[in-house]
Protein backbone atom coordinates (compact mmCIF):
# COMPACT_ATOMS: atom_id res chain seq x y z
CA UNK A 1 0.00 0.00 0.00
CA UNK A 2 1.34 3.36 -0.97
CA UNK A 3 2.17 5.75 1.80
CA UNK A 4 -0.04 8.66 0.93
CA UNK A 5 1.16 10.69 3.21
CA UNK A 6 1.37 14.49 2.99
CA UNK A 7 4.78 14.53 4.51
CA UNK A 8 5.62 12.15 1.41
CA UNK A 9 3.62 14.15 -1.30
CA UNK A 10 5.35 17.68 0.10
CA UNK A 11 9.43 15.87 0.14
CA UNK A 12 8.75 14.58 -3.46
CA UNK A 13 7.40 17.85 -4.92
CA UNK A 14 10.34 19.60 -3.01
CA UNK A 15 13.12 17.15 -4.17
CA UNK A 16 12.20 16.53 -7.53
CA UNK A 17 11.06 20.46 -8.27
CA UNK A 18 7.11 20.77 -8.24
CA UNK A 19 6.95 22.73 -5.19
CA UNK A 20 9.29 24.79 -3.23
CA UNK A 21 8.78 26.66 0.54
CA UNK A 22 8.40 30.49 -0.47
CA UNK A 23 11.10 32.63 0.08
CA UNK A 24 12.76 29.44 1.85
CA UNK A 25 16.31 31.01 2.21
CA UNK A 26 14.73 34.14 4.29
CA UNK A 27 12.86 31.32 6.40
CA UNK A 28 9.62 31.18 4.57
CA UNK A 29 6.55 32.75 4.16
CA UNK A 30 3.62 31.38 5.61
CA UNK A 31 0.86 30.45 3.46
CA UNK A 32 3.31 30.78 -0.02
CA UNK A 33 4.71 28.17 -1.99
CA UNK A 34 6.70 28.24 -5.03
CA UNK A 35 6.52 26.23 -8.26
CA UNK A 36 9.08 24.83 -9.71
CA UNK A 37 9.60 23.88 -13.63
CA UNK A 38 7.80 20.71 -12.88
CA UNK A 39 5.14 22.31 -11.00
CA UNK A 40 4.94 24.91 -13.41
CA UNK A 41 4.45 22.60 -16.19
CA UNK A 42 1.87 21.02 -14.04
CA UNK A 43 -0.37 23.68 -13.54
CA UNK A 44 -0.18 25.12 -16.14
CA UNK A 45 -1.60 21.66 -17.63
CA UNK A 46 -4.44 22.12 -15.22
CA UNK A 47 -5.35 25.53 -16.62
CA UNK A 48 -4.80 24.77 -19.82
CA UNK A 49 -7.12 21.75 -20.12
CA UNK A 50 -9.96 23.99 -17.73
CA UNK A 51 -9.57 26.61 -20.57
CA UNK A 52 -10.31 24.44 -23.34
CA UNK A 53 -13.25 22.81 -21.57
CA UNK A 54 -14.92 25.17 -20.14
CA UNK A 55 -13.99 28.54 -22.52
CA UNK A 56 -12.39 28.08 -26.00
CA UNK A 57 -14.40 24.63 -26.75
CA UNK A 58 -17.86 26.22 -25.45
CA UNK A 59 -19.54 29.59 -27.58
CA UNK A 60 -21.51 30.81 -24.67
CA UNK A 61 -18.35 31.34 -22.56
CA UNK A 62 -16.49 34.57 -22.85
CA UNK A 63 -12.93 34.45 -21.37
CA UNK A 64 -11.41 37.72 -19.67
CA UNK A 65 -8.30 38.55 -17.77
CA UNK A 66 -9.17 41.28 -15.02
CA UNK A 67 -7.25 43.09 -12.70
CA UNK A 68 -6.46 41.41 -9.18
CA UNK A 69 -6.54 45.70 -7.64
CA UNK A 70 -9.93 46.67 -8.00
CA UNK A 71 -11.06 49.67 -5.94
CA UNK A 72 -12.76 49.57 -2.32
CA UNK A 73 -16.30 50.85 -4.09
CA UNK A 74 -15.99 47.43 -5.94
CA UNK A 75 -15.97 45.33 -2.42
CA UNK A 76 -18.29 47.42 -0.71
CA UNK A 77 -21.23 47.11 -3.72
CA UNK A 78 -19.66 42.97 -3.48
CA UNK A 79 -20.26 43.26 0.55
CA UNK A 80 -17.24 41.33 0.86
CA UNK A 81 -16.03 44.79 2.87
CA UNK A 82 -19.05 43.58 5.33
CA UNK A 83 -19.16 39.50 5.45
CA UNK A 84 -15.61 38.49 4.14
CA UNK A 85 -13.94 38.01 7.92
CA UNK A 86 -13.17 35.45 9.36
CA UNK A 87 -13.63 34.51 13.69
CA UNK A 88 -10.66 35.75 15.18
CA UNK A 89 -11.07 35.52 19.29
CA UNK A 90 -14.29 37.80 19.67
CA UNK A 91 -13.84 40.03 16.55
CA UNK A 92 -14.15 39.51 12.92
CA UNK A 93 -11.07 39.37 11.08
CA UNK A 94 -11.82 40.71 7.11
CA UNK A 95 -9.10 38.17 4.84
CA UNK A 96 -8.68 40.81 2.14
CA UNK A 97 -5.27 41.95 1.53
CA UNK A 98 -5.54 46.08 1.42
CA UNK A 99 -2.95 48.17 0.14
CA UNK A 100 -3.02 51.95 -1.63
CA UNK A 101 -2.42 52.91 -5.10
CA UNK A 102 -0.51 55.79 -5.99
CA UNK A 103 2.45 58.03 -4.23
CA UNK A 104 1.44 61.07 -3.11
CA UNK A 105 -0.26 62.20 0.41
CA UNK A 106 -4.15 62.67 -0.16
CA UNK A 107 -3.97 61.57 -3.54
CA UNK A 108 -3.98 57.96 -2.77
CA UNK A 109 -7.10 55.29 -3.01
CA UNK A 110 -7.82 52.53 -0.79
CA UNK A 111 -7.57 49.16 -3.06
CA UNK A 112 -8.02 45.59 -2.01
CA UNK A 113 -6.24 42.69 -4.04
CA UNK A 114 -8.96 40.12 -5.20
CA UNK A 115 -9.88 37.75 -2.75
CA UNK A 116 -12.28 35.48 -5.47
CA UNK A 117 -12.50 36.29 -9.62
CA UNK A 118 -16.22 36.85 -9.85
CA UNK A 119 -16.08 40.89 -8.87
CA UNK A 120 -13.46 41.14 -12.56
CA UNK A 121 -16.39 39.22 -14.38
CA UNK A 122 -19.45 41.35 -12.90
CA UNK A 123 -17.99 44.57 -13.70
CA UNK A 124 -17.05 44.01 -16.98
CA UNK A 125 -20.61 42.46 -17.34
CA UNK A 126 -21.71 45.39 -19.54
CA UNK A 127 -18.49 45.31 -21.52
CA UNK A 128 -18.97 41.92 -22.76
CA UNK A 129 -22.83 42.56 -23.75
CA UNK A 130 -21.75 45.60 -25.04
CA UNK A 131 -18.81 44.32 -27.13
CA UNK A 132 -20.62 40.47 -28.24
CA UNK A 133 -24.46 41.06 -27.73
CA UNK A 134 -24.57 37.37 -25.72
CA UNK A 135 -28.07 35.95 -25.22
CA UNK A 136 -28.88 34.58 -22.17
CA UNK A 137 -27.76 32.36 -21.07
CA UNK A 138 -24.32 32.56 -21.41
CA UNK A 139 -21.19 32.56 -19.25
CA UNK A 140 -17.79 34.90 -18.13
CA UNK A 141 -14.77 33.32 -17.20
CA UNK A 142 -11.33 33.70 -15.65
CA UNK A 143 -8.06 32.08 -14.50
CA UNK A 144 -5.67 34.24 -12.28
CA UNK A 145 -4.31 34.87 -8.47
CA UNK A 146 -6.55 35.39 -5.43
CA UNK A 147 -5.07 36.59 -2.20
CA UNK A 148 -6.85 35.83 1.20
CA UNK A 149 -4.90 36.63 4.69
CA UNK A 150 -5.68 33.35 5.94
CA UNK A 151 -5.25 33.31 9.60
CA UNK A 152 -3.79 29.88 9.62
CA UNK A 153 -2.56 28.67 6.42
CA UNK A 154 -1.68 24.63 6.20
CA UNK A 155 -1.76 21.62 4.69
CA UNK A 156 0.73 22.44 1.64
CA UNK A 157 -1.39 24.17 -1.25
CA UNK A 158 -4.28 23.27 0.53
CA UNK A 159 -4.68 26.75 2.83
CA UNK A 160 -2.14 29.37 1.21
CA UNK A 161 -2.39 33.08 1.14
CA UNK A 162 -2.34 33.43 -2.97
CA UNK A 163 -3.52 30.92 -5.22
CA UNK A 164 -5.03 30.43 -8.70
CA UNK A 165 -8.33 30.48 -9.30
CA UNK A 166 -10.40 29.04 -12.14
CA UNK A 167 -14.02 30.37 -12.05
CA UNK A 168 -17.10 31.22 -14.00
CA UNK A 169 -20.00 33.58 -14.03
CA UNK A 170 -22.96 31.52 -15.79
CA UNK A 171 -25.60 34.44 -16.42
CA UNK A 172 -29.44 32.43 -16.89
CA UNK A 173 -32.74 33.61 -16.34
CA UNK A 174 -34.00 33.29 -12.78
CA UNK A 175 -36.56 30.56 -13.76
CA UNK A 176 -33.80 28.79 -15.32
CA UNK A 177 -31.71 28.36 -12.41
CA UNK A 178 -31.92 24.49 -11.56
CA UNK A 179 -31.58 23.03 -14.57
CA UNK A 180 -28.37 25.28 -14.80
CA UNK A 181 -27.49 24.17 -11.69
CA UNK A 182 -27.65 20.57 -12.25
CA UNK A 183 -25.68 21.32 -15.79
CA UNK A 184 -23.20 22.44 -14.22
CA UNK A 185 -23.21 19.72 -11.27
CA UNK A 186 -22.60 17.33 -13.99
CA UNK A 187 -19.92 19.13 -15.75
CA UNK A 188 -18.03 19.56 -12.49
CA UNK A 189 -18.40 15.81 -12.55
CA UNK A 190 -17.21 15.59 -15.58
CA UNK A 191 -14.03 17.40 -15.12
CA UNK A 192 -12.92 15.22 -12.21
CA UNK A 193 -12.85 12.50 -14.24
CA UNK A 194 -10.94 14.05 -17.26
CA UNK A 195 -8.38 15.15 -15.09
CA UNK A 196 -7.77 11.93 -13.57
CA UNK A 197 -9.25 12.01 -10.36
CA UNK A 198 -11.44 8.97 -9.07
CA UNK A 199 -14.80 9.86 -9.00
CA UNK A 200 -15.29 7.16 -5.80
CA UNK A 201 -12.90 9.95 -3.69
CA UNK A 202 -14.77 13.00 -4.15
CA UNK A 203 -18.18 13.65 -2.29
CA UNK A 204 -20.71 16.14 -2.44
CA UNK A 205 -21.87 18.02 0.09
CA UNK A 206 -24.73 20.58 0.65
CA UNK A 207 -24.11 23.74 2.36
CA UNK A 208 -25.93 24.47 5.26
CA UNK A 209 -27.26 28.26 4.84
CA UNK A 210 -24.99 29.15 8.11
CA UNK A 211 -22.05 27.98 6.24
CA UNK A 212 -22.74 29.35 2.89
CA UNK A 213 -21.12 32.97 1.45
CA UNK A 214 -23.44 35.82 1.82
CA UNK A 215 -24.02 35.78 -2.08
CA UNK A 216 -25.38 32.49 -2.03
CA UNK A 217 -28.73 31.14 -1.80
CA UNK A 218 -27.51 27.17 -2.51
CA UNK A 219 -23.96 25.76 -2.53
CA UNK A 220 -23.10 22.50 -3.09
CA UNK A 221 -19.26 21.70 -2.36
CA UNK A 222 -17.02 18.78 -3.93
CA UNK A 223 -14.73 17.18 -1.33
CA UNK A 224 -12.28 15.11 -1.52
CA UNK A 225 -10.53 12.87 0.34
CA UNK A 226 -6.77 14.42 1.10
CA UNK A 227 -4.54 12.27 3.11
CA UNK A 228 -5.39 15.59 5.88
CA UNK A 229 -9.26 14.55 5.68
CA UNK A 230 -12.37 15.32 3.72
CA UNK A 231 -12.02 18.96 2.34
CA UNK A 232 -13.15 21.27 -0.11
CA UNK A 233 -12.31 20.61 -3.68
CA UNK A 234 -14.06 23.13 -5.61
CA UNK A 235 -17.41 24.54 -4.87
CA UNK A 236 -20.93 25.49 -6.88
CA UNK A 237 -23.03 28.09 -5.99
CA UNK A 238 -26.61 29.72 -7.06
CA UNK A 239 -25.19 33.93 -6.55
CA UNK A 240 -29.02 34.65 -7.50
CA UNK A 241 -28.84 38.42 -8.44
CA UNK A 242 -27.21 39.18 -5.66
CA UNK A 243 -23.73 40.76 -7.44
CA UNK A 244 -25.44 42.22 -10.35
CA UNK A 245 -27.97 43.65 -8.62
CA UNK A 246 -25.49 45.45 -5.90
CA UNK A 247 -23.60 46.75 -8.98
CA UNK A 248 -26.56 48.31 -10.91
CA UNK A 249 -26.44 46.10 -13.61
CA UNK A 250 -29.10 44.58 -15.99
CA UNK A 251 -29.77 42.84 -19.07
CA UNK A 252 -31.76 43.82 -22.24
CA UNK A 253 -33.58 40.76 -24.47
CA UNK A 254 -33.42 42.99 -28.01
CA UNK A 255 -35.82 40.45 -28.86
CA UNK A 256 -38.19 39.99 -26.32
CA UNK A 257 -37.87 43.52 -25.51
CA UNK A 258 -37.78 42.19 -21.87
CA UNK A 259 -35.33 43.77 -19.31
CA UNK A 260 -34.35 41.82 -16.86
CA UNK A 261 -31.57 41.02 -13.71
CA UNK A 262 -29.77 37.95 -14.47
CA UNK A 263 -29.38 35.14 -12.34
CA UNK A 264 -25.78 33.88 -11.40
CA UNK A 265 -24.81 29.93 -11.60
CA UNK A 266 -20.93 29.90 -10.40
CA UNK A 267 -18.80 26.71 -10.55
CA UNK A 268 -15.02 27.65 -8.75
CA UNK A 269 -11.60 25.47 -8.90
CA UNK A 270 -8.95 25.98 -7.04
CA UNK A 271 -6.17 25.48 -9.54
CA UNK A 272 -3.46 24.74 -6.55
CA UNK A 273 -5.91 22.35 -4.78
CA UNK A 274 -6.57 20.82 -8.37
CA UNK A 275 -2.90 20.08 -8.36
CA UNK A 276 -2.18 18.93 -4.79
CA UNK A 277 -5.21 16.06 -5.10
CA UNK A 278 -3.67 15.41 -8.32
CA UNK A 279 -0.62 14.98 -6.84
CA UNK A 280 -2.29 12.52 -3.95
CA UNK A 281 -4.46 10.65 -6.11
CA UNK A 282 -1.29 9.52 -8.47
CA UNK A 283 1.09 9.33 -5.73
CA UNK A 284 1.94 5.10 -5.71
CA UNK A 285 4.47 3.40 -4.60
CA UNK A 286 4.58 -0.32 -6.38
CA UNK A 287 7.08 -3.22 -7.29
CA UNK A 288 8.17 -3.72 -10.52
CA UNK A 289 10.56 -6.12 -11.84
CA UNK A 290 11.55 -7.10 -8.33
CA UNK A 291 12.46 -3.14 -7.57
CA UNK A 292 10.08 -1.38 -4.88
CA UNK A 293 9.41 2.47 -6.91
CA UNK A 294 7.37 5.52 -6.29
CA UNK A 295 5.36 6.35 -9.43
CA UNK A 296 2.92 9.32 -10.10
CA UNK A 297 0.36 7.87 -11.78
CA UNK A 298 -0.58 11.26 -13.33
CA UNK A 299 -2.89 11.51 -16.49
CA UNK A 300 -0.98 12.26 -19.64
CA UNK A 301 -2.49 15.61 -20.15
CA UNK A 302 -1.55 16.66 -16.54
CA UNK A 303 1.79 14.77 -16.90
CA UNK A 304 4.51 17.68 -16.74
CA UNK A 305 6.89 15.92 -18.99
CA UNK A 306 5.10 13.48 -21.46
CA UNK A 307 8.41 11.98 -22.64
CA UNK A 308 12.07 11.49 -21.80
CA UNK A 309 14.97 10.57 -23.78
CA UNK A 310 18.05 8.40 -23.18
CA UNK A 311 20.70 7.38 -24.86
CA UNK A 312 21.91 3.86 -23.70
CA UNK A 313 25.04 4.77 -22.89
CA UNK A 314 26.64 8.83 -22.36
CA UNK A 315 30.25 7.59 -23.12
CA UNK A 316 29.13 6.13 -26.80
CA UNK A 317 29.50 9.40 -28.63
CA UNK A 318 27.55 7.90 -31.47
CA UNK A 319 24.49 7.01 -29.27
CA UNK A 320 24.77 10.57 -27.63
CA UNK A 321 24.30 11.95 -31.58
CA UNK A 322 21.44 10.15 -32.22
CA UNK A 323 19.49 10.65 -28.64
CA UNK A 324 20.14 14.48 -29.32
CA UNK A 325 18.39 14.16 -32.85
CA UNK A 326 15.51 12.26 -31.24
CA UNK A 327 15.12 14.39 -28.37
CA UNK A 328 15.45 17.72 -30.57
CA UNK A 329 12.52 16.07 -32.88
CA UNK A 330 10.43 15.33 -30.04
CA UNK A 331 11.05 18.91 -27.89
CA UNK A 332 9.13 20.80 -29.98
CA UNK A 333 5.80 19.17 -30.00
CA UNK A 334 5.67 18.21 -26.68
CA UNK A 335 7.33 18.72 -22.56
CA UNK A 336 10.65 16.40 -23.28
CA UNK A 337 13.12 15.51 -20.90
CA UNK A 338 17.00 14.68 -21.21
CA UNK A 339 18.70 12.11 -19.42
CA UNK A 340 21.49 10.29 -19.59
CA UNK A 341 22.23 10.43 -15.73
CA UNK A 342 23.47 7.04 -14.00
CA UNK A 343 22.47 3.52 -15.58
CA UNK A 344 18.86 3.26 -17.56
CA UNK A 345 16.95 1.38 -14.53
CA UNK A 346 17.85 4.83 -11.95
CA UNK A 347 16.55 6.92 -15.48
CA UNK A 348 13.40 4.98 -15.16
CA UNK A 349 12.77 5.35 -11.55
CA UNK A 350 13.74 8.85 -11.90
CA UNK A 351 10.68 9.67 -14.60
CA UNK A 352 8.62 6.94 -12.65
CA UNK A 353 8.46 9.53 -9.89
CA UNK A 354 7.47 12.33 -12.08
CA UNK A 355 5.06 10.64 -13.68
CA UNK A 356 6.77 10.71 -17.07
CA UNK A 357 4.35 8.22 -19.19
CA UNK A 358 6.94 7.06 -21.57
CA UNK A 359 10.38 6.81 -21.74
CA UNK A 360 12.30 6.35 -25.17
CA UNK A 361 16.14 4.84 -25.13
CA UNK A 362 18.38 4.99 -27.91
CA UNK A 363 20.58 1.54 -28.13
CA UNK A 364 23.04 0.20 -30.43
CA UNK A 365 19.91 -1.45 -32.73
CA UNK A 366 18.90 2.27 -33.02
CA UNK A 367 22.31 2.80 -35.05
CA UNK A 368 21.06 -0.24 -37.20
CA UNK A 369 18.11 0.08 -37.90
CA UNK A 370 16.45 3.59 -36.89
CA UNK A 371 14.50 1.95 -34.35
CA UNK A 372 14.25 3.03 -30.41
CA UNK A 373 12.51 1.07 -27.35
CA UNK A 374 9.42 3.24 -26.18
CA UNK A 375 8.52 2.30 -21.96
CA UNK A 376 5.65 2.44 -20.54
CA UNK A 377 5.24 4.22 -17.11
CA UNK A 378 2.25 2.01 -15.29
CA UNK A 379 2.98 -1.29 -16.99
CA UNK A 380 6.87 -1.14 -17.19
CA UNK A 381 6.01 -2.74 -20.99
CA UNK A 382 9.02 -1.79 -23.19
CA UNK A 383 8.51 -2.02 -27.49
CA UNK A 384 10.35 -1.06 -30.37
CA UNK A 385 9.07 1.53 -32.82
CA UNK A 386 10.49 3.15 -35.70
CA UNK A 387 11.80 6.58 -35.23
CA UNK A 388 9.70 8.07 -37.97
CA UNK A 389 6.83 6.65 -35.94
CA UNK A 390 7.59 8.35 -32.85
CA UNK A 391 6.32 11.52 -32.82
CA UNK A 392 3.02 10.11 -34.44
CA UNK A 393 2.67 7.71 -31.93
CA UNK A 394 2.98 10.00 -28.88
CA UNK A 395 0.88 12.74 -29.98
CA UNK A 396 -1.77 10.27 -30.70
CA UNK A 397 -2.02 9.58 -27.41
CA UNK A 398 -1.83 12.78 -25.77
CA UNK A 399 -5.00 13.64 -27.65
N1 LIG B 1 -16.05 33.02 -6.09
C1 LIG B 1 -16.37 31.98 -5.20
C2 LIG B 1 -15.29 31.68 -4.27
O1 LIG B 1 -14.28 32.33 -4.25
P1 LIG B 1 -14.61 30.00 -2.34
O2 LIG B 1 -15.23 28.72 -1.91
O3 LIG B 1 -14.34 31.03 -1.30
O4 LIG B 1 -15.55 30.59 -3.49
C3 LIG B 1 -13.24 29.03 -4.32
O5 LIG B 1 -13.25 29.69 -3.08
C4 LIG B 1 -12.22 27.92 -4.39
O6 LIG B 1 -10.93 28.47 -4.15
C5 LIG B 1 -12.36 26.82 -3.34
O7 LIG B 1 -13.28 25.84 -3.75
C6 LIG B 1 -10.94 26.28 -3.30
O8 LIG B 1 -10.72 25.39 -4.37
C7 LIG B 1 -10.09 27.52 -3.54
N2 LIG B 1 -9.58 28.15 -2.30
C8 LIG B 1 -10.26 28.92 -1.44
N3 LIG B 1 -9.47 29.35 -0.44
C9 LIG B 1 -8.25 28.84 -0.70
C10 LIG B 1 -6.97 28.93 -0.03
N4 LIG B 1 -6.80 29.66 1.07
N5 LIG B 1 -5.92 28.27 -0.55
C11 LIG B 1 -6.08 27.55 -1.68
N6 LIG B 1 -7.23 27.44 -2.36
C12 LIG B 1 -8.31 28.07 -1.88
Amino acid sequence: MAEKNLENIISLAKRRGFVYPGSEIYGGLAGTWDYGPLGAEMLHNVKDAWWKKFVSSREDMYGIASSIMMPETVWTASGHLEHFTDPLGSKKFNTMFKSKAGALKGETIDIYLRPELAQGMFVNFKNIIDSFHPKVPFGIAQIGRCFRNEISPRDFLFRVREFDLMEFEYFVKESDWEKNFEFWKKEIRNWIKEIGINEKNVHELEVSEKDRAHYSKRTVDFEYDFPFGRKELYGLAYRTDYDLKNHKLDYYDEDTKERFVPHVIEPTFGAGRTVLALLCEAYDEDELGGERRTVLRLNTKIAPIKVAVFPLLKNKPELVKKAREVYEMLKPEMSAMWDDNGNIGKRYRRQDEIGTPWCVTIDFDTLENDTVTIRDRDTGKQKRLDIKELACYLTERLK
